[in-house]
């Protein structure tokens, strides 16, 4: 297998490692990862709105030595990019969360486990910095469930998915016969068998299920629980069941999917510690902002108060520099690790984390700024400044 380094010469970038997943996963296997809501406005968006700002850097300021490190609830990481959740990941490679834990545990970073792994939440070694994300299930016994399992395994946080409540439409999987549930129809089965090297990787996985289901009533065949999963969620969901997971969970509480800043002050009254800017990898509601450009008014409107962190696009290094300069205080990447992971397994995450800490950090040596800690809007070009850009949603 090759080591993290090779991979990094060899792909280059992220999208180096897009095109690898493309070629090594069956096609409906690579759409599931990099597709979107409907017509995927919002998904072009999330990449579109980084390549609108335009840096002004300011040389000649010493930056022989740079930081790249940021607080997160107490925890010093080594750099300001960690793994967001990404259900069904051990589809891609066998245990693909473990793997994926494992690089970022490496690298000095956070890692989210996703509601929907393929090895239950005790699975996970407790090395690292470890979030565990949930959802709002019409069963709140069983949301609570959840909770209590992430608590006794020792995670440090726990994100609340709140714009998950119904499923969004995700064509590409659809037309792809990767339906919910999935029909194993004759062209599924062609687009496996022409990727060898994938069906051999998964020769003794390809039973992987929500492995944190088992519990419930039905089990967690894949297959049924998929189809079962819009049933499973509850649109009801509200701010009260934020203040119940306020009180169940003692540790930093963080609700990923926040766009509009009027929500805020509500999450800072319901005593949450942290949001997500997200739009779900434009999954979800097709048409959303992106999150950069809700990013400003958000955290605005946090002043400091709780942490904002955003994902959604993030490509290169220098997003994030420019998402910092924007009002985020670190990111979260998801389908960049997937296509690492499809690629190389834990080499594969490994090489793709290294690629943005690399990258940052030149972007960083270029602007003149020593500590990404105190990058801020002064290295935004007017007219991109956040007050200007998010007219639409100022709260
Ligand atoms: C294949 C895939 C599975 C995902 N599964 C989850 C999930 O289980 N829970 C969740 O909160 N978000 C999930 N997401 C959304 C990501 O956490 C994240 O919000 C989004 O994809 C970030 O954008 P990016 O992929 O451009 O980095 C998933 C995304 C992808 C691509």
């Amino acid at each position: 297998m090759m080591e993290r380094d090779q991979l990094v010469r060899r792909y280059l970038n992220v999208d180096g490692f897009r095109r690898g997943a493309m070629r090594v996963l069956p096609r409906p296997v690579f759409d599931f990862t990099d597709g979107g809501a409907e017509d995927e406005v919002t998904l072009r968006r999330n990449e579109a709105a980084f390549h609108e700002p335009a840096l002004l850097p300011r040389p000649l300021q010493g930056v022989a030595e740079r930081d790249l490190s940021v607080d997160m609830f107490g925890t010093t990481l080594s750099m300001p990019v960690m793994i967001g959740p990404t259900g069904l990941s051990g589809m891609l490679w066998p245990d693909g969360e473990l793997e994926s834990h494992r690089a970022a545990a490496a690298a000095g970073t956070a890692y989210c486990m996703s509601h929907a792994s393929t090895v239950p939440i005790e699975a996970l070694p407790k090395t690292g910095h470890r979030w565990m994300q949930v959802f709002v299930y019409k069963d709140r016994g069983f949301t609570r469930s959840f909770v209590d399992r992430a608590a006794q395994a020792g995670f440090d946080a726990l994100v609340l998915t709140i714009d998950n409540q119904t499923l969004g439409q995700r064509e590409r999987d659809t037309r792809n016969g990767f339906s919910i549930p999935p029909k194993l129809l004759l062209k599924v089965m062609a687009a496996m068998a022409i990727r060898p090297n994938w069906l051999w990787r998964m020769r003794e996985r390809r039973d992987f299920t929500f492995a944190n289901y088992a519990a419930i009533e039905g089990g967690a065949d894949r297959n049924t629980l998929a189809g079962r999963m819009n049933a499973l969620l509850d649109p009801s969901m509200s701010w009260a069941d934020v203040a119940m997971l306020r009180k169940q969970w003692a540790g930093p509480l963080i609700l990923k999917g926040i766009l509009h800043p009027a929500d805020i002050q509500i999450a800072l009254d319901h005593g949450v510690d942290g949001v997500i800017v997200s739009n779900h990898g434009g999954r979800q509601l097709d048409r959303a902002a992106s999150g950069l450009d809700a990013l400003p008014a958000v955290a605005a409107a946090a002043q400091g108060r709780m942490k904002v962190l955003l994902d959604g696009g993030i490509r290169r290094g220098v997003d994030v520099l420019i998402a910092k300069a924007m009002g985020a205080d670190a990111c979260l990447i998801a389908r960049p690790q997937l296509w690492g992971l499809a690629v190389g397994g834990e080499a594969g995450v490994a090489a793709v984390l290294e690629i943005l800490r690399r990258d940052l950090d030149r972007a960083l040596c270029l602007c003149g700024v020593t500590r990404f800690a105190d990058a801020d809007a002064s290295l935004l070009a007017p007219g991109v400044v956040p007050s200007t850009r998010p007219k639409a949603i100022a709260a």
